[in-house]
């Protein structure tokens, strides 16, 4: 059922034909620094004639960044996405995209007119066909070359700043792992030397934007690619988890037989080859990952460090991370004390937000845990499992912002390390994204998790609740004295009758509150981490 479903859609898609958009990889546009690709439906630049958008010079923010990464000029990275363009597509109204020819987030139809909400739900609650439609969609996209995005396989400087253009097809699944391994990638300064502490999507504020924006991008490319407008990423919700539950075959894969590093043959992405893991040979070369495949996803749940990474993360983590009340603080990096996002990241103590870099906890616990692809920071999103644990970190982010309902200026405007002010532009999207625009509720970005929402909305519980908890009281005391009321008239009505004969009473047992508090256990284990 699952392989004649496959089969139906490996043949329906047959496009064989990867984030650049390819329409901007020319020489001419790589000279002229211009990524303004025609809308195909009226042929005109970012759809200009039908409104969607123009063609604009790209304005960069000039707020100062924080001291983790002391050059200038040595990064094709740094001040995306000036190295190659200065000017892109400037989208009006709900329209998006590299040509304006996709709708924002949370809107659809033919006008980007209608407001729509996705939910993203944990992985055991879909059915079978479900979860096998889930699996068939990502070997699809592992097999189909993306028909709007290529890679570059040489920085800007050996494409000759760009008159000798140097990119790759790639297919759709692994545009994703390349994006994630060019964000995370060391700097060549030349010769043999390597600067290792940057990353534009870790260790810093915009971690939890950059991989929410990552997800909703790869769910849009899924959507596109299989035309199932309604597809949501499903989420692993790991809390309390004893071991990885979801490495089965049924699932992500189950353990090779013979050697505990490698897939079951029997799992769906035993097949599977990853892409962008030799780091230290593209470092030693200065070269980048081209997307030549590298062997087999490697696994090996529980194998890992417990020294740094006791046990996966328990409810109780969770929730003490949510109660810190900063988003990013001190020096905004993985040594940050009492900042919820290095803490969820996984490089600060749960329980009490001090930064350990002996410990791996929340995030980076679970990378740890898999012992293989997963743990190194370039290549871990060969790993499908990646996707379901970004969805839950993501839904404990939306969690937070719920819960603090943050002005958008708590997310640091200056100072962050390289990459992550409120304005910069996430580095290596294109059409341009800034992680200021991603520090606002999952419903206004069209999506909500399936657990938040059984919970009820968060306007009810945050704002509600509070008053009807008091009111209960109230409420349950006048209930209880309109029914003793009630009660009473009736007896009254009836004593006339009853007068002459026996007189009873019955008395009114009082009312119980309902418990609204929920007890938590408190262990006083440590976790931090460093990956
Ligand atoms: C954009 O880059 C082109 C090519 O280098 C240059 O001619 C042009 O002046 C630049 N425009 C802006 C606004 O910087
Ligand atoms: C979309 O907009 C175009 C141009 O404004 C209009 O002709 C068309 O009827 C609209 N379509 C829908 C479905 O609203
Ligand atoms: C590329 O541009 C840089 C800075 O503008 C310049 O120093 C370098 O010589 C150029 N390289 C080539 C191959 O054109
Ligand atoms: C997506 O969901 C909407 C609303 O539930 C529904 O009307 C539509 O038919 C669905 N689309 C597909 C392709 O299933
Ligand atoms: C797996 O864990 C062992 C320690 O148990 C460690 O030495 C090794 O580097 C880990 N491998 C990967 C790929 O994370
Ligand atoms: C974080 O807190 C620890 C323990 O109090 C302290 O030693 C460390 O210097 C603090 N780090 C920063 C960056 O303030």
């Amino acid at each position: 059922m699952f392989l004649a479903f496959l089969f139906c859609l490996l043949w329906s898609f047959q496009i064989s034909l990867g984030h650049f958009p390819r329409a901007c990889a020319s020489s001419k546009n790589l000279m002229e620094k211009e990524c303004c690709p025609p809308w195909q439906e009226d042929g005109s630049p970012c759809g200009q004639l039908s409104g969607r958008g123009s063609c604009q010079d790209i304005l960069l923010s000039n707020a100062p960044l924080g001291p983790q990464f002391p050059f200038r000029g040595v990064d094709d990275r740094e001040s995306w996405p000036s190295v190659f363009y200065n000017r892109t597509c400037q989208c009006s109204g709900n329209f998006m995209g590299f040509n304006c020819g996709a709708c924002k987030f949370g809107f659809g139809g033919p006008n980007c007119t209608e407001k729509r909400l996705l939910v993203r739900r944990n992985i055991y609650d879909l059915s079978v066909p479900e979860k096998e439609k889930f699996l068939a969609y990502l070997t699809l996209a592992k097999h189909t070359t993306s028909p709007d995005y290529v890679i570059p396989t040489g920085t800007y400087g050996q494409m000759n700043n760009g008159s000798t253009p140097m990119f790759n097809d790639i297919n759709i699944y692994d545009l994703f792992v390349w994006m994630h391994y060019y964000v995370s990638r060391d700097t060549f300064l030349g010769g043999s030397e390597i600067w290792r502490d940057i990353d534009f999507a870790h260790e810093a504020p915009g971690f939890l934007p950059w991989h929410r924006l990552f997800l909703l991008l790869w769910e849009q490319e899924i959507q596109k690619l299989t035309g199932d407008e309604n597809f949501t990423v499903p989420y692993w919700d790991w809390r309390d988890a004893e071991n990885c539950d979801i490495c089965t075959d049924e699932y992500m894969g189950g353990r090779h037989p013979a050697n505990p590093t490698l897939l079951s043959p029997v799992s769906f992405f035993s097949s599977w080859q990853i892409i962008c893991s030799r780091v230290e040979e593209y470092n030693s070369r200065q070269v980048l990952c081209d997307g030549t495949p590298e062997g087999p996803i490697l696994r090996n749940p529980g194998n890992h460090d417990k020294a740094r990474t006791p046990r996966l993360p328990s409810s109780a983590d969770v929730e003490s991370c949510l109660r810190l009340t900063q988003y990013e603080s001190g020096s905004m990096d993985r040594a940050a004390n009492f900042s919820f996002r290095n803490t969820l990241e996984g490089f600060a103590d749960p329980f009490t937000g001090i930064a350990d870099a002996s410990q791996s906890s929340m995030h980076n616990a679970l990378h740890m845990y898999m012992n293989g692809t997963m743990s190194q920071v370039q290549g871990s999103a060969n790993d499908p499992i990646f996707l379901l644990h970004h969805a839950f970190v993501d839904s404990i982010f939306e969690q937070w912002l719920r819960r603090h309902r943050p002005l958008q200026e708590v997310y640091p405007e200056a100072n962050a390390p390289i990459g992550h002010n409120r304005e910069s532009y996430m580095v290596p999207f294109i059409p341009l994204y800034r992680n200021g625009d991603f520090f606002i509720s999952s419903i206004d970005l069209g999506y909500d998790y399936s657990y938040l929402q059984d919970s009820d909305s968060d306007f009810f519980r945050n704002y509600i609740e509070p008053y009807l908890e008091q009111a209960s009281r109230i409420w349950l005391w006048l209930l209880g004295a309109a029914l003793a009321g009630a009660v009473l008239t009736a007896a009254l009505a009836g004593l006339t009758n009853l007068l002459c004969r026996h007189h009873k009473r019955k008395q009114l047992s009082e009312e119980k509150q309902p418990l609204l508090m929920e007890k938590e256990d408190y262990h006083s284990l440590l976790y931090q981490s460093h990956v």
